[in-house]
């Protein structure tokens, strides 16, 4: 059986998320898969200009909606945002994602369960829900290694502040 394990967090305010991707920014390298879910202006192209801005992508990082699939060069990884609301499964299928998700770079999905069926099987999963106001609860589920470590990790940090 795949390792899999959630942790469930609360972000209280837009910096909480930002610091949420920061963290997951200091962990990720080349092959890198968050797959983003969540409730309709949740935060989850927030989260990604965040994860963006800390592995050094220069300039604005803009919801990916209309353009599917936005490649950027960060200083420490390229990164591969995809917003996959408005396509098939089959469209979907016909971009080839797999040469992203095994790539040099991090994906970042947003609407990512749309596609379950092309997701690699190890990947970070983000469930943003709202909760009033700024606050948030995130629903991290790492699938595999090394996504199921991390999530325990950020959740032992997280316990001991
Ligand atoms: N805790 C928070 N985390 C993330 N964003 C927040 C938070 N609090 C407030 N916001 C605001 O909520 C909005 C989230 O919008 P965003 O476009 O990131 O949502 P989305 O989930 O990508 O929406 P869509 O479903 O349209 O793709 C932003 O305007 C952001 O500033
Ligand atoms: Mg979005």
């Amino acid at each position: 059986m795949k390792e899999s394990y959630e942790w469930i967090v609360t972000a209280e305010s837009e910096a909480d998320t930002v610091r949420l991707a920061e963290a997951l920014a200091e962990l990720a390298g080349p092959g890198t898969v968050l797959a983003l879910d969540g409730d309709l202006g949740a935060g989850k192209t927030r989260f990604s200009k965040a994860f963006a801005a800390a592995i050094g992508v220069p300039g604005v990082v803009n919801s990916p909606t209309f353009t599917i699939i936005k490649e950027y060069q960060g200083t420490e990884l390229p990164l591969y945002h995809m917003d996959v609301y408005r396509l098939s499964e089959q469209e979907a299928d016909e971009l080839g994602l797999d040469d992203y998700f095994f790539g040099e770079g991090v994906t970042i999905v947003e609407w990512a369960s749309l596609i379950d069926a092309l997701l690699p099987p190890d990947r970070l999963q983000l469930y943003i829900a709202h909760l009033g106001g700024e606050a948030r609860r995130i629903t991290l589920t790492g699938i595999g290694m090394p996504y199921a470590a991390w999530c325990r990790q950020l959740q032992a940090r997280d316990g001991s502040k």
